[in-house]
């Protein structure tokens, strides 16, 4: 049953993640790698035994090169074995959606971060409409990666037209939602567009997108929510993670 979640009304053992931010020092998620390893704690009480961390690729904010991602992991799981924790921690990355992501597929030698089935998680400005968006999937499709939405539900210009949310579900985007919206984190405009992917059945993974302690305890309480539960029934992708 590894990574497989027992389903139960009042079940708390959270899925198989793939978005969080637990490297430490490398974006606006953990802090240090004493927060990291406190988190990773909280998670296997969780009965968690596997998860993917997702560091932001962002060429103003956080310029991560792929290396020193690959690098800060091997850090962190020398000291996962060190403290005897059971919990494999895999990396990916949440790639920014602009022209220098372009610009690399189409120069750059080194291969994206990706997970699973060369799944390739990416994010997009909150307000707009990314203008490069359609020449990203085509681009990531053809060079055989599997794009993933990062929470759909939190960008404006999709708030503003569900059309167009069904529209990148069909040129082959899957959609991952936040856990943590379904209880209402972010804002209750938020809460309410992942409750209608949800019951539209357009989620295809579930992610903590934990960055901190605060997250883990709105994680914690999330699911508790008839909307997870719910969201537990969709054929997720992260059960054959
Ligand atoms: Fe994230």
């Amino acid at each position: 049953m590894f990574g497989l979640f027992k389903k139960g009304k009042h079940q708390r053992t959270y899925i198989t993640d793939i978005h969080s931010h637990l490297l430490p020092g490398l974006d606006d998620g953990v802090k240090s790698m004493e927060e990291s390893l406190e988190i990773l704690t909280y998670f296997i009480e969780l009965g968690t035994s596997r998860l993917y961390t997702t560091p932001h690729i962002m060429n103003d904010l956080y310029p991560n090169k792929e290396a020193h991602i690959l690098s800060v992991a091997n850090n962190l799981r020398k000291e996962i074995t060190s403290k005897g924790l059971a919990i494999e921690v895999n990396v990916a990355a949440e790639y920014y959606l602009d022209e220098i992501l372009l610009d690399r597929m189409d120069n750059d030698d080194n291969q994206l971060l990706t997970f699973g089935d060369n799944y390739l998680l990416f994010e997009t400005s909150f307000f707009n409409l990314p203008f490069y968006l359609n020449e990203f999937i085509f681009k990531a499709k053809s060079q055989g990666y599997q794009p993933v939405l990062a929470h759909p539900e939190r960008y404006a210009y999709i708030q503003d037209s569900y059309t167009l949310v069904e529209d990148i579900v069909q040129r082959g985007v899957l959609l991952q939602i936040n856990t943590i919206s379904l209880a209402g984190f972010y804002s209750k405009p938020v809460k309410k567009l992942a409750e209608r992917l949800v019951n539209d059945g357009m989620v295809h993974f579930l992610g903590s997108d934990c960055h901190n302690i605060n997250q883990f305890n709105a994680l914690n309480e999330a699911l508790k929510s008839k909307c997870y539960q719910k969201a537990l029934d969709l054929p997720l992708k992260n059960y054959s993670l």
